[in-house]
């Protein structure tokens, strides 16, 4: 492994967020904080549209290479039409962390009381710390047989496979309990067993294991009670466990708790010590190019990266404070924005964080 981080900014606002990103690494580099040298390549749409391919030999090679990746997002309504599951940029990201086996993704969706603009009452949300580990290498996102054909009566037919090993089932529930372990003690698995086969072994896999870990209190909920509770009570929450669909889903509604999917960093690791960061939010064409996504999820994520690729848990901690002090100034992008905030751009919300972590760290 190199001591490299390989910088994937992709598409929509991904090259955007990826920007104020780095400038916190270079900062970093500067002032010779960390010594990992960065690399760029290409990935989704931009790299079909240079290269032909959502992932370029190019780009697999350097990131089994690297020691950690950042990545911004993939995807655009330019890409929509394609119908080949293998061409469209989204492939490129899963083909990455299926290449890489990164089989746990870690988003942790915390409540910041400075933001006021998710519709949910505040008192509801106050003190949420929400952990969500998503299965990642396997599931329906992978399963095969795939596809869409046109059936004997000459209509379109279109399936997937949703399945399981229960190696991979125990493997993530592992990391799942490991975490409930050092937080609350609770966790709670998310499933469908009350119809669906595959995730009836889930249900199966994780309670065998929970024997393991007998101070951890295990509680399983069907996917959509659990949809409906993380709205109605998100506190009973602390870890959460599931699939790659399920978890693909609940992050994106826990994300919004906070007021904004902005928000929400994420850290996908595999066994060989290797990660993976990425903002949770997508690639979202609509706002991209104008200079007004939030870069807080990418930002957080260079935070994760620091924690948990460089072993650096002190400056990871000041760049979080940095930007709960940045938040602290009513400084906002339009996400999060409310009445009497400061609105700012996508550059300068990063300006302001990088001056602010500079100030505590002292450079
Ligand atoms: C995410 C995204 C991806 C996913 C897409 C872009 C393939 O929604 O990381 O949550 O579905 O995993
Ligand atoms: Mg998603």
């Amino acid at each position: 492994m190199k001591n490299e981080i390989l910088i994937l900014p992709g598409d929509g606002i991904g090259p955007e967020v990826i920007n104020e990103a780095v400038k916190v690494i270079k900062l970093l580099q500067k002032n010779k904080l960390i010594n990992s040298v960065i690399r760029y390549a290409k990935i989704g749409g931009s790299a079909i549209e240079t290269l032909g391919l959502p992932l370029p030999n190019e780009t697999l090679n350097a990131a089994k290479s690297a020691r950690a990746i950042i990545l911004g997002a993939v995807g655009g309504n330019k890409w929509d039409k394609i119908k080949e599951f293998n061409k469209r940029p989204e492939y490129g990201l899963l083909k990455l962390r299926k290449s890489l086996n990164f089989f746990a993704n870690l988003r942790n969706t915390i409540f910041y009381s400075q933001i006021l603009s998710s519709p949910i009452k505040s008192e509801i949300l106050s003190n949420v710390n929400i952990m969500i580990v998503r299965e990642l290498s396997q599931g329906i996102y992978f399963g095969k047989p795939r596809g869409i054909y046109y059936n004997e009566y000459g209509l379109r037919y279109g399936y997937n496979t949703s399945c399981y090993d229960e190696k991979a089932i125990r493997r993530i529930g592992i990391i799942a309990f490991e975490l409930a372990k050092k937080r609350k003690k609770k966790l709670c698995s998310v499933d469908k067993a009350n119809v669906i086969e595959v995730t009836m072994l889930w249900r199966e896999i994780i309670t065998e294991l929970s024997n393991e870990y007998p101070d951890v209190k295990l509680s399983h909920l069907y996917i959509d009670n659990a949809a409906l509770q993380l709205i109605l009570t998100p506190k009973q929450f602390d870890v959460i466990v599931t699939g790659n669909m399920f978890g693909d889903i609940l992050s994106d509604e826990a994300a919004n708790l906070t007021g904004s999917i902005g928000m929400l960093p994420s850290a996908s690791i595999n066994s060989k010590g290797q990660c993976l960061f990425e903002p949770c939010h997508g690639s979202a064409p609509d706002i991209a190019n104008k200079g007004i996504a939030n870069p807080i999820a990418t930002i957080l994520s260079v935070s994760m990266m620091l924690h948990y690729s460089l072993q650096k848990p002190l400056l990871s901690k000041y760049l979080n404070l940095a930007i709960n002090n940045v938040l602290n100034k009513g400084i906002r992008t339009a996400d999060i924005n409310s009445t009497g905030k400061n609105l700012v751009s996508t550059k300068i919300m990063g300006d302001v964080i990088i001056e602010e972590f500079k100030k505590i760290i002292k450079i």
